[in-house]
């Protein structure tokens, strides 16, 4: 074999390495031509072997020549393996891509309930008056909810019929009024609070929920008078509804307050019943160990419901509480 012959010969395999090599826009076909050229049986391998058959003069030569073109295919492929692994990892990309000036997915941002809307703003308004916030269990004791605030084992208030009881002792509160002798018990007078919270009754109409939420108040001081308490509850009607509301008080009972009153809120042109209150008995007081002789105190209750349907002119209270999203987002 002459000089000449086979470094046609190589130039030639190279050329058409080249040209397959390049050609080549996967990791497979490459491989492939990795085993066709320079794999076991492949073409430059099979250059190596014939070196035996060359004279002793010849070999070093031609070794020489077969290795550069070993390396020359091997810095091809190299190359080649770059330039797919690049294209690969683009095309990747490309199925990722994000258009960024098409319209986003609207994500929709909920917002408190009216109803927690409501008693957030009525707290507010009794803290700016001094009053501080408290709260007490729904499932409460008997004599919390009844006998500490004197309404005793007759009363038509107690019946089952009533109330949802747990046991003989548990009941679910019928209203936030407990948290007033809870609060007396653990506090000193004087003191201010409203107690706002969930409590039940076996009701169920247009204007009657199984479950609402009372707001609670008590105010226990020296010279407390039912003066103090229309104070309060005109500036709170006021504030809340504005400046042309007004309330009147009618003469009512129950047997923790003496005298007691039922508050009725005049807004847009009508009277609602939203309220009852009065100045705390003093068989109360005497429950909770403070001398009535000392201290005098002023409650209310009110429905946070109530409150929450005038205001915003709500008919049937049982809307409050359906979860119909046409009907919740108004607000
Ligand atoms: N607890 C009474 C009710 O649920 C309301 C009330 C509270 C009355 C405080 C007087 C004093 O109807």
């Amino acid at each position: 074999m002459s000089n000449v012959d086979y470094r046609e010969e190589l130039e030639n395999i190279l050329k058409e390495a080249k040209c397959e090599i390049e050609k080549t826009d996967n990791s497979k076909d490459l491989n492939d031509l990795r085993v066709k050229y320079l794999g076991k049986s492949g073409i430059v391998t099979a250059l190596m072997k014939k070196l035996k058959d060359l004279t002793p003069e010849e070999r070093p030569n031609f070794g020489k020549v077969v290795n550069e073109l070993r390396d020359s295919i091997e810095t091809l492929l190299e190359a080649q393996k770059e330039k797919i692994s690049e294209t690969e990892k683009m095309s990747a990309y490309q199925k990722l891509w994000v258009d960024p000036t098409m319209p986003g997915a609207r994500r929709s941002v909920g917002h408190a309930h009216i109803l927690t809307k409501v008693q957030k703003e009525l707290e507010d308004i009794f803290i700016s008056m001094g009053f501080s916030v408290v709260e007490g269990p729904e499932i409460e004791e008997s004599w919390f909810n009844f006998d500490a605030l004197n309404t005793p084992e007759w009363h038509p208030a107690r019946d089952s019929h009533d109330s949802f009881y747990i046991d003989d002792k548990l009941l679910l509160r019928t209203h936030t009024s407990p948290v007033q002798v809870r609060t007396m018990l653990s506090r000193k007078p004087p003191l201010a609070i409203v107690s706002p919270g969930r409590v039940y009754r076996r009701d169920y109409d247009a204007t009657h929920l199984p479950m609402f939420t009372q707001m609670e108040g008590l105010y226990v001081d020296h010279d407390v008078t039912v003066r103090h308490l229309k104070y309060f509850l005109e500036e709170f009607a006021k504030r809340t509804l504005g400046e042309s509301a007004k309330i009147r008080l009618r003469p009512s009972f129950f047997p923790f307050t003496e005298p007691s009153f039922e508050v009725d809120i005049y807004f847009n042109n009508r009277w609602f019943e939203v309220l009852g209150c009065g100045m705390v008995h003093p068989n109360v007081f005497k429950n909770v160990g403070y001398d009535p002789e000392e201290w005098r105190g002023l409650a209310f209750g009110f429905g946070v419901e109530r409150i929450t349907m005038v205001k915003y002119g709500v008919k049937d209270i049982r809307d409050l509480v359906r979860n119909d999203l046409r009907f919740l987002e108004n607000w």
